[in-house]
């Protein structure tokens, strides 16, 4: 088939690279110049594993082109891919100044008949969105227009985009599932094909939900630190309950990203704004919000004071395998621990350019062993195998002092305590 995708961000160049990947001829659209020329010679605009050199080989292979214009990639598509960003608005909501742009100006260059196109949305938009944006093709008569959410993670966004965990698809005529059919023909997943608003809905229930996970994980971390229980314990024993499951049990220093916390800001607000709040979920952004806070004061009763200390801190992106910082923990407690008169020297393996930018006044350092050499005290903010992995004996001889704080719970604890280290987690005993 040949599909546009419109919009370079994550979502638009995974699903562009694994379309191209899988037989389909696919040109990717984006109004930033910029980053087309980027694109055109190769190169990914952002890390992630394996995205780089998929994108080279697919357009190697002929089956992936990118423009900065709208008109050619527009004319040559049987379906087109919204895949623009839809960040938190002022007041919380989904801001979808870039979807309805993009809409308009398909609504500019397609043709009201003739061969059958498909619309297709792929953003993360508030129910209702849409039905709002079918009916702005009503006078189309060759299109149909579908909600085809997207569920990659990012770290692992490829391997997502190829063997997803399901297909979602919101439409209104069988005629408009089986076109999408031949777009996900040779992918063996399971398929949801509904409404339009359900769709969307699943998008946003399905990261409020695990967002809740995480932060029901995070309240009762802190019960455990108060009562001497062991939050990874609990978690263990909890998710080998087949109705529970094991994943995103994990209690850490809060969830962040370009998803979680925008996708629920959303969801509060549209909830709100149709009088139905979702109380829950304004609890599980609070909890959150605080976790940082409830994690460096506990932090600071170890130390009695923040300043004058020499503190390394592993990991500044929101999760390993990334460079992004949005909504990172890190931002939070690094602007704490400055604030509190702490030096600071942080380590990231990819992170750092977007952080300088943010933190001149940070010292930013190559390996983790450079910035825990002379340190009062340690934090490990995001589990990088390279932050996690360490030589502990070694890590004993060059630091200062001997506080390790475990933001992630991924450090050996009874290991480093038996080393000597004051080794405090979230919500271990
Ligand atoms: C998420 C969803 O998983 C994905 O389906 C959706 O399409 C986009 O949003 P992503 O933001 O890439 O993906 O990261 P994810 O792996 O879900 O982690 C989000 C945050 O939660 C990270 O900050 C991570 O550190 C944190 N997390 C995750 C925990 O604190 N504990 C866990 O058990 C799992």
């Amino acid at each position: 088939m040949k599909i546009t995708v419109i919009g370079t961000g994550y979502v638009g160049l995974t699903t562009a690279v694994s379309f191209a990947m899988r037989g389909h001829s696919v040109m990717g659209v984006d109004v930033d110049a910029a980053k087309v020329e980027r694109l055109q010679r190769g190169q990914s605009p952002i890390y992630e594993p394996g995205l780089e050199p998929a994108l080279q080989k697919a357009m190697e292979e002929g089956g992936l082109t990118f423009t900065a214009n709208p008109a050619e990639a527009v004319a040559r598509a049987d379906a087109l891919f919204l895949c623009v960003g839809t960040p938190e608005g002022q007041d919380g909501r989904a801001d979808l100044g870039y979807l309805f742009k993009a809409v308009a100006t398909l609504q500019e260059l397609l043709p009201k008949e003739g061969g059958e196109r498909l619309v297709v949305i792929k953003s993360t938009v508030p129910v209702g969105t849409s039905d709002q944006i079918a009916g702005m093709f009503a006078a189309y008569s060759n299109v149909h227009v579908v909600t085809n959410p997207e569920f990659l993670r990012e770290g692992r966004a490829l391997q997502d985009s190829l063997e997803p965990s399901r297909i979602v698809i919101g439409a209104r005529d069988e005629r408009a599932f089986a076109l999408m059919e031949d777009v996900y023909a040779d992918i063996d997943a399971p398929r949801i094909h509904t409404t339009r608003a359900n769709a969307e809905m699943i998008k946003y229930a399905s990261n409020a939900f695990l967002a809740t996970r995480i932060s029901f994980m995070n309240e009762l971390a802190r019960l455990c630190a108060a009562v001497g229980a062991d939050i990874e314990v609990v978690a263990r024993g909890m998710g080998l309950d087949s109705r529970i499951g094991p994943e995103f049990l994990r209690a850490g220093v809060g969830f962040g990203g370009s998803c979680f916390p925008k996708d629920i800001e959303a969801l509060i607000n549209l909830a709100r704004a149709t009088q139905t709040p979702l109380s829950l979920l304004e609890q599980v952004r609070a909890i959150n919000r605080s976790q940082p806070a409830w994690f460096l004061d506990r932090m600071r009763n170890c130390l009695q004071t923040f300043a004058g200390k020499e503190i390394a801190l592993l990991g500044l992106s929101f999760k390993p395998e990334t460079d992004d910082i949005r909504e990172a923990p890190s931002l939070v407690i690094v602007k704490r621990l400055l604030a509190e008169g702490a030096h600071v020297r942080a380590y990231d393996p990819v992170a750092v350019p977007h952080v300088v930018r943010l933190f001149p006044e940070l010292t930013f350092v190559n390996t983790a062993y450079d910035a825990l050499e002379g340190a009062d005290a340690a934090i490990l903010v995001t589990e990088w195998k390279e932050c996690t992995q360490l030589d502990w004996l070694w890590v004993k001889v060059i630091m200062a002092g001997t506080f390790l704080f475990d933001g992630r719970n991924a450090w050996p604890a009874e290991h480093v305590k038996g080393l000597g280290f004051t080794y405090l987690g979230v919500g271990r005993s």
